[in-house]
């Protein structure tokens, strides 16, 4: 299924996204923009700003932010296609949907869908209305689910013959390579075909969009020599690290209480959901990876994590922790009775007893003590040290300085330590990740290696504003401003990489006939990459206040856009070749050879000349204004 590109810039153009998103967020005007509460995280104050000309938004806090679709794609979890039908429908705007070579790769994918349904279909069916499924049926009744459960969450039985869904697939003509690929069937090596789930029950894995993206399948006797839970393979629909079991029944109450648990089974997500506890979600065995937590981030930052007593649980919750604690989440750490996990509790204590546990829970750091303490590492002097700066390492990962001081506060206190040791600690951790960062930073892999002149020469000040100007220039949604621009500078011309890259993509949407804000975003894929161009965009008060005066225009209206743009583009050029001039005269005092130094006077007198030129251009703009 594709949508044509024009059909999508013709939607594109036509919404309104202060329309859309005031459907979901009370939106108030301010200025030239409106604000709101941002739906993206727990605010406080109106976060979410949303510009009506510039069709985009952007969250000043969690940093979401897009075009209309994007919106949409965010807040109710669905796919860009979705999003842009939704979009349509609004409008009552008729889709016609291409089906042809084009769309190759989306149709492939929705030949695997389409396999994994037709396998649910069969799974759950089997449970629920077979003779032989009687077997599964009394296994879920020992387990206290209820059918109501298993048919929302689509479960099944796989049948213990070795070939009873292979004779099903190709009765309905599944394309068995794919059913394959899936891990469904698998391969003998005189090349027949055999199920790969014999007499297990079925869990289907959801999208957060409610598509069948996967199986785990549980054996029914515990001892049986089998694997316990077998699977389905890495696929190019069902991509491990970004899957969170449950997410897709659960997203709607997560966002609506701010809080997500987090457990490690398939049976302990729905034990909990079927006694009303519907803020869940499972890793599934798997240790918490951050593409799950940046998954979850979009409905919430507050998690409760809940793993078995055991010492693995322990150190999966340490781990969790550590990558929760990164990404900004407040995280809470829910310790069981030794032996239970989150099914076997509620299912003994009920609802009231989980809730009390889930209040009662521990914030990191208090966990971690109790965990260091059971190792008896606070018994001695210089073990306490030790977890002191274990406990400290887990602070400095936190983002927010104000929640640093308090948990600071908090060690210090426990410890019955003075504060400015504790504090000197954290400094020591947080110089080196800046400096770890700062050097990042300069690494950028894309960029020229400096001929040995110019290693002299760092980008200046003034110039890094410019490179920033044209940026935002190329974001104001004027073609005419466009083509100033593109005539004059490319992207290579600037130093920042990030700021190349967005120009990159700008030139590139700019030959597609594509000049709107909303429509450029839309094409970029890389998070850190949109946020700059959407801080940009939405930054009005940058132009006057920012630019001293180098840049005289103040205020910037559509009126004098032209002219400002114009300015700032001939003062780009000017100060690009001043820079040139200036390696070449660090060139001439490092030459050897008088041919050399000749040439580069020549070179250096003819840049001077083409500064004149630029100064005296009256670039287009009288005929324009
Ligand atoms: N798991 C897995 N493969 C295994 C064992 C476990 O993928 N061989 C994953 C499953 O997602 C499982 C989770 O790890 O749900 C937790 O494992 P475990 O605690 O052993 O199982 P439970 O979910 O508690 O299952 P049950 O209550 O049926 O024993
Ligand atoms: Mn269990």
């Amino acid at each position: 299924m594709r949508i044509p590109e024009n059909k999508i810039e013709e939607i594109r153009n036509l919404a309104n996204i202060v329309d859309v998103i005031s459907t979901y967020v009370h939106l108030k005007k301010q200025g030239k923009t409106y604000a709101g509460l941002c739906p993206f995280h727990n605010d406080k104050n109106p976060s979410l700003k949303v510009s009506e000309e510039k069709q985009i938004y952007k969250c000043f806090v969690c940093n979401a932010g897009g075009n209309v679709f994007n919106f949409l794609m965010q807040y109710k979890s669905i796919s860009f296609i979705e999003a842009v039908q939704e979009v349509a429908e609004h409008l009552g705007v008729k889709l016609e949907l291409e089906k042809g070579s084009s769309s190759i790769v989306n149709s492939e994918l929705e030949e695997l869908y389409d396999v994994n349904v037709t396998a649910a279909k069969y799974f759950s069916n089997n449970l629920l209305n077979s003779r032989q499924g009687e077997i599964a049926r009394e296994y879920f009744k020992k387990r206290n689910i209820k059918t109501q459960t298993q048919k929302m969450f689509g479960l099944g039985y796989a049948f213990s013959e070795w070939e009873h869904f292979l004779h099903y697939a190709e009765e309905k003509n599944v394309n068995l390579a794919k059913a394959m690929q899936l891990g469904l069937i698998d391969k003998r090596n005189d090349g027949s075909y055999y199920d790969k789930y014999r007499g297990r029950i079925i869990f289907p894995i959801f999208s957060p969009n409610g598509r069948i993206i996967g199986f785990g399948g549980r054996i029914l006797n515990n001892a049986e020599k089998a694997a316990k839970y077998l699977n389905s393979p890495e696929s190019p629909v069902y991509l491990k690290r970004k899957t969170l079991y449950g997410l897709f029944h659960s997203k709607d109450e997560i966002r609506k209480l701010n809080k997500a648990i987090l457990v490690e089974g398939y049976m302990d997500l729905i034990a909990l959901f079927q006694n009303g506890v519907k803020n869940v979600v499972a890793s599934s065995g798997t240790s918490l990876t951050e593409e799950q937590i940046k998954l979850l981030s979009r409905f919430t930052k507050n998690i409760v994590v809940i793993y078995d007593a055991d010492s693995a649980g322990q150190h999966a919750a340490m781990r969790s922790i550590e990558l929760l604690l990164k990404e900004d989440f407040e995280v809470r750490i829910v310790a069981l009775p030794e032996g239970e996990d989150p099914d076997s509790f509620i299912n003994q204590y009920g609802k009231k007893d989980f809730d009390e546990l889930v209040k009662q829970a521990d914030n990191f750091l208090e966990y971690q003590m109790r965990i260091y303490q059971q190792e008896g590492k606070l018994d001695s002097p210089e073990s306490q040290a030790e977890v002191v700066r274990e406990l400290v390492k887990s602070v400095a990962l936190i983002e927010d300085e104000l929640k640093r001081n308090l948990m600071i506060k908090s060690i210090s206190k426990k410890f019955d330590l003075r504060e400015v040791l504790v504090e000197s600690e954290l400094d020591k951790l947080l110089n080196k990740k800046d400096s770890q960062k700062k050097r990042y930073a300069g690494q950028n892999p894309e960029a020229p290696i400096p001929h040995e002149a110019e290693k002299i020469k760092t980008i200046t000040r003034i110039e890094a504003k410019f490179e920033e100007e044209i940026i935002r220039l190329l974001f104001e949604g004027v073609e005419e401003i466009q083509d100033l621009i593109f005539d004059n500078i490319m992207p290579d011309d600037l130093h920042n990489p990030d700021y190349r890259k967005l120009s990159e993509i700008a030139l590139e949407n700019y030959r597609n006939d594509i000049v709107s804000p909303s429509g450029i975003i839309e094409k970029i894929e890389d998070d850190n990459l949109r946020n700059i161009a959407l801080s940009l965009t939405l930054n009005d008060i940058s132009i006057s206040a920012k630019h001293g005066e180098e840049i005289t225009s103040a205020e910037v209206t559509k009126k004098n856009a032209l002219r400002y743009a114009s300015d700032v583009i001939k003062k780009f050029r000017i100060t690009k070749i001043n820079e040139e001039i200036e390696n070449n005269k660090i060139k001439i005092k490092n030459s050897e050879t008088d041919d050399n130094v000749l040439e580069l006077l020549r070179l250096n007198k003819e840049l001077e000349e083409e500064k004149k030129a630029i100064r005296e251009e009256n670039i287009l703009i009288n005929e324009i204004e």
